[in-house]
């Protein structure tokens, strides 16, 4: 049951998820671009959830944060009463793939039981309570459904068949599902994006990239799994935003659009390429030379000195790349940023933000890491 849409202007918005980290980039890009619109952020803040991000939007007579858990089927029908919620752009998930190795229930609860108790609570305000009322539920989904790429492969399209191979990927896929069965079933509108790797401020430093430029200020340890020939494409975190805008306003209800930048590294590319822009920036200020005293330019050396080769992740994935045709085409989709100005940027916001990160990486997050790989 595919609907089309000319357009759509949503007015109150719930984002689940808003305070993690595209959650809460995507937050800012909305109150900026339309300052007019309500934003609702429900988050449960888990260790990936971090008030902070939300900070500058703090005290904005049009945005709530409520502190909450998708699984909670009552507060979230009642929030979508009280604030005539006419979007809901969904985040919230566990979304690190070596913690899904390590515990896929957490992802089993948040991803699909959590996307189905909001679909329900969507089912009952959107289409019980108010018939004929616009509205949109936006599923922010992942690459990672479609599996794996040989080297010579096309790219992932729409009609790539689903084979995700970590428990985090099957959670989504199972999830993307759901929402398909509501608009197939009850004819709630929907749409699912697929997007590929982001990158930008705010993304929690167990991922590849933030991990690699906090580990070098503290010259610890950059670890590389396996042979470090794994492809991923990347994409700045604000260009994602704009592709979900482009969606919730242009596109055709009911359908995937896949959004990505045609951007692959290999890992060790990538992390060379950090390794090289974090030495550059420290060398020529001596405010971060003082700031960042443990850098391994301070002290005769240089970043890829710290590269170190570990046990591959199970299962892992040897290439994702998006095709990003059908965004380009149908909703006029095509990134800002270039990889060079988004990783500079990027560099810039984790040296600028030193108490953001140092908060983050102590606790339980050092608990954790300690234990997930060994040296090879
Ligand atoms: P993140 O881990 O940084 O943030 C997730 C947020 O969801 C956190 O604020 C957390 O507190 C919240 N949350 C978790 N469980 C919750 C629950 N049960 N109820 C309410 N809130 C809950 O994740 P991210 O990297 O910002 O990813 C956001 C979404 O985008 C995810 O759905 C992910 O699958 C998808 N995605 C991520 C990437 C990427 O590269 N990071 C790429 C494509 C798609
Ligand atoms: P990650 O940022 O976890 O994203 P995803 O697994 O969703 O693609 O990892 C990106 C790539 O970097 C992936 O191939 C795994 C690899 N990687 C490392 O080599 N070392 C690390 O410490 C991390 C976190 C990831």
């Amino acid at each position: 049951m595919m609907s089309e849409t000319k357009t759509f202007s949503p007015k109150n918005l719930l984002v689940t998820g808003g305070a993690g980290f595209i959650g809460a980039n995507f937050v800012h890009y909305w109150l900026k671009t339309y300052p007019d619109n309500c934003i609702v952020v429900l988050d449960a803040l888990t260790y990936a959830g971090n008030v902070e991000n939300l900070k500058s939007a703090e005290g904005n007579p049009n945005f709530r944060f409520v502190h909450g858990n998708i699984l909670d089927y009552d507060l979230v029908v009642n929030l979508l009463r009280e604030e005539k919620i006419d979007t809901i752009v969904h985040f919230a998930a566990e979304s690190h793939v070596d913690r899904s190795i390590t515990g896929p229930d957490a992802f089993i609860e948040t991803n699909v039981k959590g996307t189905h108790e909001l679909l329900k609570a969507a089912k009952t305000f959107w289409l019980d309570e108010n018939p004929g009322m616009e509205h949109l539920f936006q599923h922010v989904s992942t690459d990672e459904v479609y599996g794996t790429l040989e080297a010579n492969d096309p790219p992932f399209r729409e009609d790539t068949p689903y084979a995700p191979n970590s428990p985090y990927a099957a959670s989504k896929a199972s999830s993307d599902f759901f929402v398909r069965s509501y608009q197939e079933t009850y004819g709630l509108n929907t749409n699912i994006s697929n997007c590929s790797n982001n990158y930008g401020p705010y993304q929690f430093p167990e991922k590849l990239i933030p991990l690699v430029i906090t580990n070098i200020l503290e010259s610890k340890a950059l670890p590389i799994y396996g042979d470090g020939k794994q492809i991923r494409d990347w994409l700045y975190v604000d260009d994602h935003a704009i592709g979900i805008d482009l969606i919730i306003r242009k596109g055709k209800r009911g359908e995937p659009y896949n959004i990505g930048g045609i951007n692959e590294w290999a890992n060790i590319d990538i992390v060379n390429l950090v390794c090289d822009l974090v030495d550059k920036r420290i060398k020529k200020s001596d405010k971060l030379q003082k700031q960042y005293p443990n850098a391994p330019t301070n002290n005769g050396k240089i970043a890829r000195d710290l590269i170190t080769y570990v046990t591959d992740r199970l299962g892992h994935d040897r290439r994702y790349a998006i095709d990003p045709t059908k965004s380009n085409t149908e909703i006029g989709y095509q990134p800002n940023e270039s990889f060079e100005t988004g990783i500079d940027k990027t560099i810039k916001w984790y040296l600028d933000h030193e108490s953001w990160w140092r908060k983050i990486m102590s606790g339980e997050y050092q608990d954790w890491i300690k234990q997930q790989y060994t040296i090879n």
